[in-house]
C-alpha cells in the first residue's frame, strides 16, 4: 500500500483550482494514484427552488462544464481519474466523501472563484482544513 492511493480533488472551476488539480496530476503520475475529481453544486434552500429552478440548471450545466474541462486535462496525462458531481453545501459534501474511508488525502486550493483574498483561506478550504480526518494539501 503506497501512501497517496485516492486522492480527492475537488475543484470550483477557479483557476487556484486548477492549480490545485494540476498538483494532485503529478502527485498522482509519481505515486501511480487515482484521483477522483469532485465538483459540488451548491444546494439551494427547498422553500427558494421553484423561484429558482432556472438558476438551479445552470449551475448544473456550470458543475457539468467544470468537471469536463477538468478531464481533458486528466486524460492528457497518464493517470487514473474519475469525476463525480453532487448536489450539496460544498464543505459537507467534500468532508463527507473524505470520511468514507476510500480517499487518503484531499488535494484542494488555499481560494476559490469567491471572496478570499490571495493570503486568506475560502470558507470552503476552512472548513475541510478543519472537519476533514485525511491530511489536507492545500496548494496557493
Ligand atoms: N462547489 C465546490 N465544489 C468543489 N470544490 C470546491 C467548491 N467550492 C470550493 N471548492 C474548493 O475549495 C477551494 C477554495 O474555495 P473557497 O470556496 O474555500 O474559497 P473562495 O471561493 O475564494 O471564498 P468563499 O467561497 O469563501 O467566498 C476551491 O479552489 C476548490 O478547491
Ligand atoms: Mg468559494
Amino acid at each position: 500500500m503506497g501512501l497517496f492511493e485516492n486522492i480527492l480533488v475537488p475543484i470550483d472551476g477557479s483557476s487556484t483550482s486548477l492549480r490545485a488539480l494540476n498538483s494532485a496530476i503529478e502527485i498522482a503520475q509519481m505515486s501511480g494514484a487515482e484521483i477522483t475529481i469532485l465538483h459540488v453544486i451548491p444546494a439551494v434552500e427547498e422553500s427558494v427552488k421553484t423561484r429558482v429552478a432556472k438558476f438551479e440548471k445552470q449551475l448544473e450545466q456550470q458543475g457539468k462544464d467544470i468537471l469536463d474541462d477538468a478531464a481533458v486535462v486528466a486524460k492528457k496525462q497518464k493517470i487514473k481519474y474519475k469525476t463525480s458531481l453532487v448536489r450539496d453545501s460544498p464543505g459537507h459534501a467534500i468532508v463527507r466523501l473524505a470520511k468514507k474511508g476510500k480517499f487518503d488525502h484531499v488535494v484542494m486550493s488555499t481560494t476559490g472563484a469567491g471572496s478570499a483574498k490571495d493570503d486568506m483561506l475560502g470558507s470552503v478550504s476552512n472548513y475541510v482544513v478543519h472537519k476533514a480526518e485525511i491530511p489536507v494539501y492545500l496548494i496557493r
